[in-house]
């Protein structure tokens, strides 16, 4: 059996398609609708190749589908990605196709932004299916959900710094932040306004000096960020940011970011007990854009309110998942999954009985 086969165990079902009249290659996987439809993020990258597009969609709507569980609503999980820079490749034309490739899903798959991509594409997307979500409100949907995402990562932190030294209050702590994207300048300015001490760093030089120029921050290098002698480190950036070597330099006791997947090894959540280092599952922690673009599916429309409400509960989640960890003496995403596993066997079983057709 091949990695990807492996990668692919679990799903429900994965569709390639290469659309060559606009050009589009992409993937979209859905691991689960054992919940609800699957919704997740349209990541538009470079791709090397169509299997490391692959493994990556398979990686993300994994992801996806224990992020919604454990944030309690009532979605699976899926994930679309489209190879090519999206400076450059990213056409009216693409974006239709791949709404079309959505639209022939059914409502099994409800693409929203990622990495890449951003409401007003979704609403070029939209054009083609009615199952795009997270556009712009002037296109009806709840506009960008990094601004959410962001909110609930520094309510996480709040939760961590009260685990993990005695406070909720963040004056005063220096906090790491590894991309300074949609969502890192967001965090960045939070944390700016609670007078945290803040290290960035970008492979965007331009990104990293804007927020060093707008909340008094320091720059580092890409290479360095995770080495910063800082409280809290936050990847914001890409997935597998935490591996053996980086977790062995890591001088911050407590990592908590929006990055999905940053465990890049089986051990990396183990080894990061190991050596004391408190690990917000990343799952758990950047649920709040996924919450704000859910909550467009409410029969009455989308509402800030509800979804801010819905984001205060994260650090709750964490903290019960951190009592969880200690009391059962397994790390913190271990503990997390087993939190969202429980409520998918829990919640399918009840589909299943109310469900059933009739013989
Ligand atoms: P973005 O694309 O706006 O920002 C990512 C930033 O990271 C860019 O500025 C990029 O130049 C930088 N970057 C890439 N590789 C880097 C590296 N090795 N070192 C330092 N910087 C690097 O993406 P966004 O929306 O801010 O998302 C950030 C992360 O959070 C992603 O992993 C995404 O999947 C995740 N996430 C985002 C959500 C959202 O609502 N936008 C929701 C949940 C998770």
């Amino acid at each position: 059996m091949t990695d990807i086969m492996r990668l692919a165990e679990g799903h429900e079902q994965v569709v390639i398609a290469a659309g060559e009249a606009a050009g589009l290659r992409c993937v979209i996987a859905i691991h689960s609708t054992a919940l609800g439809p699957s919704l997740g993020g349209t990541r538009f990258y470079p791709y090397r190749s169509g299997n490391e597009a692959l493994a990556d969609a398979l990686r993300l709507s994994k992801a996806m589908t224990y992020k919604a569980a454990a944030a309690g609503l009532d979605i699976g999980g899926g994930k679309g990605v489209i190879i090519g820079d999206p400076l450059r490749d990213k056409t009216e034309a693409v974006l239709r196709a791949y709404g079309q490739v959505v639209e022939s899903l059914g409502g099994r798959y409800y693409a929203a932004c990622d990495v890449g991509t951003s409401p007003s594409d979704l609403a070029v997307v939209a054009r083609e299916t009615r199952f795009a979500r997270g556009t712009d409100p002037a296109y009806g949907g709840s506009g960008d959900s990094a601004i959410s995402t962001a909110a609930g990562v520094f309510l996480g932190l709040k939760a961590c710094a009260q685990f993990r030294f005695g406070t909720e209050d963040l004056a005063g702590l220096r906090v790491a932040i590894q991309g300074a994207g949609k969502v890192g300048r967001r965090l960045a300015g939070l944390l700016h306004a609670e007078k945290v001490h803040l290290t960035v760093a970008d492979i965007d030089p331009d990104a990293a000096a804007c927020v060093a120029e707008r909340y008094a921050a320091d720059v580092t290098t890409p290479g360095e960020i995770h080495r910063a002698d800082a409280d809290i480190y936050s990847p914001n950036a890409m997935g597998g940011a935490l591996d053996e070597r980086i977790i062995g330099e890591l001088r911050a006791a407590v990592v908590a970011g929006a990055a999905n997947n940053q465990l890049a090894e089986p051990g990396a959540g183990d080894r990061l007990r190991e050596k004391g280092i408190l690990y917000a599952p990343d799952f758990v922690i950047s649920a709040g854009g996924l919450i704000q673009v859910v909550d467009e599916l409410h029969p009455g429309g989308p509402s800030e309110e509800r979804a801010a409400a819905q984001v205060e509960t994260i650090p709750k989640r964490l903290a019960g998942i951190f009592e969880m960890s200690e009391r059962d003496g397994v790390n913190t995403d271990k503990a997390a999954r087993r939190l969202a596993e429980d409520r998918i066997r829990a919640v399918s079983r009840i589909h299943a009985s109310w469900t059933r057709p009739v013989p």
